[in-house]
């Protein structure tokens, strides 16, 4: 008898499924200038990205990410804290979600919304480093869609408990 399954694998590029198997840059970062907590409003799932910042020359000196998220995410998130060391606020807030996608050979297209989890949660961060700060001008007022597609902890929970 042939036994059908119900989940069809997803085209992952070898990158991502490297990266899953062994991210870089996993786990909290204890001496973190600034973190944020953000979550998908297309799946729930969650993302904790942590930066060192060199507050003199306002460039990233090591990023590090916690994911409860999927092997996409895992994946986006890993070569997005590669991708960010050594950078200015600036140009690491410029990384685009299609950055970070093409960096890891290309995501499905039903994960795109994996990347731009990723992709918020830095922006979060860097947008949270500014709170009490003067801001700088290429930081936009408003938030950007990656920044609304990842949300923070409690506006999660309010759109999926709206949601049932
Ligand atoms: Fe939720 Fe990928 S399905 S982060």
């Amino acid at each position: 008898m042939v036994k059908l399954s119900s989940r069809i694998p997803l085209p992952y590029s070898f990158k991502v499924i490297e990266l899953f198997r062994n991210p870089k840059n996993l786990g909290k970062m204890d001496d973190a200038t600034v973190w944020a907590l953000a979550g998908s409003i297309a799946c729930g799932d969650m993302i904790a990205m942590y930066l060192k910042i060199d507050e003199e020359t306002q460039s990233i000196l090591k990023a590090s990410f916690e994911s409860y998220g999927c092997a996409a995410n895992i994946a986006a998130a890993s070569i997005l804290t590669e991708m960010v060391r050594g950078k200015t606020l600036e140009e690491a807030w410029r990384i685009s979600w299609r950055d970070v996608s093409d960096a890891l050979g290309g995501l499905p297209k039903v994960k795109y919304h994996c990347g731009i989890l990723a992709v918020g949660s830095l922006r979060r961060a860097i947008r949270a480093y500014f709170q009490d700060k003067l801001k700088p001008k290429w930081l936009p007022e408003n938030l950007t869609a990656e920044e609304r597609h990842a949300l923070e902890e409690e506006e999660l929970a309010e759109r999926f408990s709206r949601k049932s």
